[in-house]
């Protein structure tokens, strides 16, 4: 007893509990329930790749790489840039290879945030951003988005920058949402930035998974955002390779110099073998352009079977995660509601309340539609069924 109340008085982090992925993973298992809960695929990633990697293992890359990466994949990352968005990034000194974006993003975070200074997050956001705050000591500042659309109100935006206003967090194509930023609030966003000295954290790890012809508004494409901003990027998203911890980020010198401080003591370098892998396989750019063609025919596919069922949706613009609205059939809270749907139906979900400013309750669902035709199709039978 004791014991546990020495240990909460020194959490550093007291309100963070079991992630919602978890939990509701645990539950699927337990309930032998198809899990579209978590985002990630169950199909596997080109055997082309993982042959890379195995060659990489043979050949005997096996030890530390460069704590940046090995410049061949900051090459091919740089020149990935340039044939999309047409924008220079110097492999030497402005991209670095890390352990997945989620390593790049808590590095982003505590390389930066002192004290008290205040970081905005549009909510519902993707989780790791606002431990990694608090850790910090920083503050987060929640802007909450409307369901359904989740677009963005410029006026209340800049209301809240101030002089303490260190950093913004963005994410486009956007989870949990599957909403997508127009080049319209990147113009938005550059007009509040740009006499400030806000960094910007750009979350793109979906940048390849965007539909209906939209395309994606990097901050690599607007010059004052551009150099004010790390844009994270993330091979397990875009190579269905979630497993392997594997991403990168790019910005200016002067902000990557101070990344790679912090960078080379909480990891140092990122797997070796599939760097060298990835430097290989992002030499074909269709490797991650037809990325969006596989996606748009799962989603498709899924809405398809679903538009009867008394489900309400928008169709996803982008990420591989359609939400789902439930309130033609119970008012439930999505909480419970999720649970129940595990217990009573086998299929896992997770609940959007938990990704929002206090928990606010739209009765929204996040589906993950990143899988086999068979589970979507299995998927699909249960929510008509509901
Ligand atoms: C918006 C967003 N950012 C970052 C990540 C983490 O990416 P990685 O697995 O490369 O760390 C995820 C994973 O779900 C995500 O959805």
């Amino acid at each position: 007893m004791i014991y546990k109340t020495r240990y909460s008085m020194i959490s550093k982090l007291p309100d963070v509990k079991t992630t919602i992925f978890t939990v509701m993973g645990k539950l699927a298992k337990e309930y032998d329930a198809i899990n579209l809960s978590q985002g990630f695929p169950d199909f596997d990633s080109d055997p082309k790749l993982i042959d890379l990697v195995t060659k990489a293992m043979k050949n005997g890359y096996n030890q530390y790489a460069p704590m940046q990466g090995i410049m061949e994949l900051r090459e091919a990352i740089a020149n990935k840039f340039d044939v999309l968005y047409n924008v220079k990034y110097n492999p030497e000194t402005e991209i670095t290879i890390t352990a997945g974006a989620t390593q790049a993003i808590f590095t982003i975070i505590s390389t930066f945030i002192h004290q008290d200074d205040e970081v905005i997050i549009f909510k519902p956001a993707y989780d790791c951003y606002e431990p990694a705050i608090e850790l910090n000591k920083g503050k987060s500042i929640l802007i909450q988005l409307e369901a359904p659309n989740y677009s963005v109100d410029w006026n209340m935006v800049k209301q809240l920058i101030n002089s303490k206003t260190k950093m913004i967090i963005i994410n486009t194509p956007h989870n949990p949402s599957g909403s997508v930023w127009s080049q319209q609030d990147m113009i938005q966003l550059e007009a509040l930035v740009k006499d400030t000295n806000s960094i910007i954290l750009s979350d793109e790890v979906y940048e390849h998974i965007i539909f209906d012809k939209e395309p994606h508004q990097s901050v690599c494409l607007f010059p004052y955002l551009k150099e004010r901003s790390f844009v994270v990027a993330s091979f397990g998203k875009t190579f269905h390779t979630t497993g392997w911890k594997m991403g990168y980020c790019a910005a200016p010198s002067k902000l990557m110099h101070e990344f790679r401080k912090v960078h080379q003591f909480n990891v140092f370098c990122a797997n070796h073998p599939m760097q060298i892998a990835f430097a290989e396989y992002l030499k074909n750019p269709n490797n991650y352009l037809n990325i969006n063609s596989l996606y748009l025919e799962k989603r498709n596919f899924l809405l398809n079977l679903i538009k009867d069922s008394r489900f309400k949706f928008i169709p996803s613009r982008g990420t591989y995660f359609q939400l789902l609205n439930y309130s033609a059939i119970t008012n439930e809270s999505d909480i419970k509601f999720a649970q129940r749907m595990v217990k009573d139906y086998r299929l896992a979900a997770i609940p959007i309340s938990v990704f929002n400013s206090n928990q606010i309750d739209n009765n929204m669902l996040r589906f993950c539609f990143a899988k086999k035709k068979e589970t979507l199709e299995r998927a699909a039978e249960i929510l008509c069924e509901i």
